[in-house]
């Protein structure tokens, strides 16, 4: 990788991946050279999918794209961040109800490390309500999120509630 690549972070849970990160991501590549989609592990936050499985529908849903690298990391954001020689961190902005946590965090992770920005993006309409926790309860009591989800999510999620469609 040279001097010149643009490298953003697109941290978060990812529990799992739904087609509104992947619109996000989507976005932020018409912006920056690489994208690195981090999934937070903290053992304090109960999820549905194991890191391990996480990573790999993430992985499965971005195959052979070489500008998305997928990868997993603990502690400070602002100081992965930085190991990775990022400029940016992506956050999508969904509605009104988003902003207040997240300028708070952005304005913390500025104190914390000044020289990385954060970029918040605009998901496409198509997926303004769309969240990983509204998609499990849904896909739970057998509602379809197969319009919501990429396939590798879908299969996995089939998985766990056998009554999604
Ligand atoms: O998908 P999420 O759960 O909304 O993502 C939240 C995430 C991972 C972006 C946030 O919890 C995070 O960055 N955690 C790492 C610790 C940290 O740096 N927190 C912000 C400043 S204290």
């Amino acid at each position: 990788m040279n001097h010149e690549t643009k490298i953003a972070i697109y941290p978060g849970s990812f529990d799992p991946l739904t087609n509104g990160h992947i619109d996000i991501i989507e976005r932020a590549l018409d912006i920056f050279d690489t994208v690195i989609v981090a999934v937070l592990h903290n053992p304090n936050k109960k999820s549905l999918f194991t890191m391990e499985e996480r990573v790999e529908m993430i992985n499965q849903s971005f195959n052979g794209q070489d500008n998305v690298l997928v990868d997993s990391f603990g502690g400070l954001l602002v100081d992965y961040a930085k190991m990775k020689k990022a400029v940016a961190i992506i956050r999508g902005m969904r509605a009104l109800s988003d902003f207040e946590s997240e300028f708070q965090m952005a304005l913390m992770n500025r104190k914390l490390n000044k020289e990385v920005q954060s970029v918040f993006l605009m998901t496409g309409f198509r997926w303004i309500f769309t969240s990983s926790s509204i998609i499990k309860e849904a896909a739970q009591f057998g509602g379809e999120i197969s319009d919501m989800v990429p396939e590798a999510v879908l299969v996995k999620m089939l998985e766990k509630y056998p009554n999604t469609k």
